[in-house]
């Protein structure tokens, strides 16, 4: 089996990250999302990876090479335009050739991963599988409708009133069948080739199409407030781990993982937590759900739930919650009448005390 791992898209909801870097990369834990991802699809043996990419494909290269570094084999495919979930498919095709494939949104976190239902479609071979999630308000998802076997009856795209609690989760496992039914849909209303109208035209021509119910925790980062709590979930899992230095008025609490290079100074990191390689962290208190990327440096600052990507700098700021700190940026106290002064990128969004 292959994958084709989805990582275009505008990411419009995750500005002003997504004006740089492609959404997929935003770290959780310290790991890029589509790092998560290909672990998870490590975990299914699958190892022959197609890459959708979209706008700066060379940021990805970047990070994931060939695969090599993640025992994978990587393969590149350029779409120039986001033309939804089954252009990607139809874009893929060269690399898919006749192999069935588990499709995989490139910003999905399940942390429980899917390795039994890989297991099942690979034993049963139905046309397509799909994994479910029951969630409180379907409204806005794909939702199935399923009869008591798991066979799927009906999927209905974002339902104003929906006949199921059964949302679609970014994890899609096909045979070579899927090539004709995205062969046979056209556009929807959004300009967009749907994953959904594909599987549903697969239902309609009578082909075995089944869902399994997916019950960990799953969210795709694709909101600021998303990626804040698929952080605090993948933190909730590490295991302790001191690469790093930590002097002897430094007091870790819980699990955290200081990385090589790093050096905590003074401080307290209350985990779960990460400080990056190569950070300082100096006369502060970090955490607990707190990510620090590589090279940034904290000095009396107070930071929990928070990412800060690499590079980036806080000083002298003290109660900073729930927020996210792009790469390189800098972080510091107010001057002392008291004033701020704010340079904020396009699509940024700042909360000063009043
Ligand atoms: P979405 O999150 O639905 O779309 P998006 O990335 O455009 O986000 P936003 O709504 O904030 O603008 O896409 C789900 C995943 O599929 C995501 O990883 C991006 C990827 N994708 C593609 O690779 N190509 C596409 O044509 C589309 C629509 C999405």
């Amino acid at each position: 089996m292959k994958a084709l791992v989805l990582s275009g898209g505008m990411g419009l909801r995750l500005r002003p990250f997504s004006h740089s870097l492609p959404k997929q990369l935003i770290p959780l834990a310290n790991k890029p999302v589509l790092v998560h991802v290909i672990e998870a699809l490590k975990a299914l043996d699958v190892t022959e990876i197609g890459i959708v990419v979209g706008e700066r494909p060379e940021k990805i290269a970047a990070v994931l090479g060939d695969g090599a570094e993640l025992g994978v084999r990587l393969t590149y495919i350029q779409q120039d335009e986001p033309l939804g979930l089954a252009h990607c498919v139809a874009i893929a095709r060269d690399f898919l050739g006749d192999d069935d494939f588990v499709m995989y949104l490139g910003d999905n976190v399940l942390t429980n991963g899917v390795v039994e239902m890989a297991r099942e479609f690979r034993a049963r071979r139905p046309t397509a599988q799909l994994v479910v999630h029951q969630v409180a308000d379907p409204r806005a998802f794909g939702v199935a409708e399923v009869d008591e076997d798991g066979r799927v009856l009906r999927l209905v795209e974002k339902p104003e009133d929906p006949a199921s609690d059964l949302a679609l989760v970014g994890v899609y496992f096909f045979t070579p069948a899927i090539h004709e039914a995205v062969a046979a849909i056209g556009a929807s209303a959004r300009g967009e080739l749907e994953i959904t109208d594909a599987i549903q035209w697969l239902v309609e021509s009578g082909a075995d199409v089944q869902a399994r119910t997916y019950t960990g925790y799953w969210k795709d980062a694709g909101r600021i407030d998303d990626v804040l709590a698929c952080n605090r979930e993948l933190l909730d899992g590490i295991k302790p781990c001191v690469d790093g230095e930590v002097d002897a008025e430094s007091e870790l609490i819980g699990a955290v993982v200081v990385e090589a290079g790093a050096r905590i100074v003074r401080s307290q990191i209350i985990g779960p937590a990460v400080v990056g390689a190569g950070a300082l962290i100096e006369g502060s208190s970090i955490g607990p759900h707190t990510s620090i990327g590589e090279d940034c440096l904290l000095r009396g600052t107070e930071v929990s739930d928070t990412i800060v990507l690499a590079r980036a700098s806080v000083e002298g700021v003290r109660s900073i919650r729930g927020s996210v700190i792009g790469r390189e940026a800098s972080v510091t106290a107010a001057s002392a009448d008291g004033s701020h002064r704010l340079i904020v990128g396009d699509h940024a969004s700042v909360e000063v005390a009043a």
